[in-house]
């Protein structure tokens, strides 16, 4: 039994209730980025219309106040992923700006000449390029995890690759490209056994399902506030206190230090000391209003209803002749990448937005994955709790339109 009421929970997304090209917007890019309920736009407004002032640098009224509001955000992501420690949540710009961080700061601390570090073929750029960076610096060496023709990560191939060598691992817990869902646990197990510590790279998972890094028992977690139903330029990282402390700060400057000198800087204690400059306080208040607003719908009910529009948006687009989909693991959360043949996915994706449904369309940040499909990019389609099967249709007769078009 469904335990959302989809048509009141669409009534608090206002961009929703709205026409594209005289044709009620569909949106189904919710990968990209979600939509905020109007409880976090309203959150940011009375901020800034009532409450804004630096946080950590004054003594008056409004500073200690949204000092404390600040706080508790950040007591509130501490919860919502089950973290043991508020000083082990550090509030970043998104995702990229956390794992940057990490690669940085873990790198400059453990990763020397000849060292190895392990990622998979499913990675976002922004789980890439950072450990490419490391590498060549370090001159230190990449090693990827490959995949099956579904998408799947071949775990026995990442044994394989685990080395006295490897310094850390880092994977997604859901790839942004094909939906598909890892089990990190088990990576993290495999990993663990070597006393090789993992990162995992949430931005595609903590607004699908529940997490708990306690129980996942991950060193680092990160993700942003914008896929989460909240503002954008928010984002977290989670470490393990006993990293955290040996790390040395990624970006430097005020609030992140304790005693700063001409001769020399000792640095602030966690989470302040890789918390440089001022932080987004007014995004980090309004992600903790959306985090507030999701707990109240039920991660697990999400979830729930999501697999219903997996489910049959899968089935619909499957009985498409000329359609493949890209990524068909058996584990997914609500994406669904898709090709059609002789289209391009440019031509289809235009032709699709025209009838006001938002797809993505484009090698999704993931070219090396693109490539190991052998195509150059995809559409995808990907849900949120606010979509319907009704829009699911919509999206299924624009594809039948645009074979029509290009066929
Ligand atoms: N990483 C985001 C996506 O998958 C932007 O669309």
């Amino acid at each position: 039994m469904l335990n959302l009421d989809i048509q009141k929970i669409r009534k608090d997304f206002p961009i929703l209730n709205q026409q594209i090209y005289n044709k009620p917007l569909v949106y189904f890019d919710n990968g990209a980025t979600t939509q905020k309920p109007q409880i976090v736009i309203d959150e940011e407004s009375k901020i800034y219309s009532q409450e804004n002032s630096n946080i950590h640098r004054g003594v008056h009224y409004l500073s200690e106040q949204l000092t404390q509001r600040y706080e508790d955000a950040r007591k509130t992501v501490q919860k919502f992923i089950n973290a043991p420690h508020d000083h082990e949540i550090i509030l970043t710009s998104g995702t990229t700006e956390s794992i940057n961080t990490i690669a940085y700061s873990f790198g400059e601390k453990y990763v020397n000449e000849g060292d190895e570090i392990i990622i998979s073929t499913l990675e976002h750029h922004a789980n890439i390029v950072p450990w490419q960076m490391l590498c060549e610096r370090k001159k230190a060496v990449l090693k990827v995890i490959p995949i099956n023709d579904k998408g799947e990560l071949l775990l026995d191939e990442y044994q394989k690759l685990i080395s006295p060598k490897t310094k850390i691992v880092a994977v997604n817990q859901v790839s942004n490209a094909l939906g598909t869902v890892n089990d990190v646990k088990k990576i993290i197990e495999i990993a663990h056994k070597n006393d090789i510590p993992v990162l995992i790279d949430g931005a595609q998972s903590v607004q699908h399902n529940v997490v708990d890094v306690q129980d996942l028992d991950c060193d680092f977690f990160v993700f942003s506030g914008h896929k989460l139903y909240g503002p954008n330029g928010i984002g977290v990282i989670y470490g393990k206190e006993k990293f955290l402390n040996e790390m040395p700060p990624y970006m430097t400057g005020g609030e992140m230090i304790k005693k700063v000198t001409f001769e020399k800087t000792t640095f602030n204690e966690l989470p302040f000391k890789f918390e440089a400059g001022t932080p987004n306080y007014v995004a980090a208040i309004g992600l903790a209003t959306a985090i507030d607003y999701i707990q109240e719908l039920g991660l697990e009910n999400i979830a729930a209803y999501e697999k219903e529009l997996l489910d049959y948006a899968t089935e619909k687009l499957e009985s498409i002749e000329g359609l493949r989909i890209i990524g068909t693991a058996a584990n997914k959360v609500c994406a669904i990448s898709f090709i059609l043949e002789n289209i391009h996915h440019f031509d289809a994706g235009m032709v699709i937005d025209k009838m006001g449904i938002a797809v993505r369309t484009g090698h999704h940040c993931a070219e090396p994955l693109m490539d190991r499909f052998n195509i150059e990019g995809t559409l995808r389609a990907s849900f949120a709790f606010y979509n319907t099967k009704e829009e699911i249709d919509k999206l299924y007769d624009a594809i039948l339109t645009v074979k029509q078009m290009f066929g």
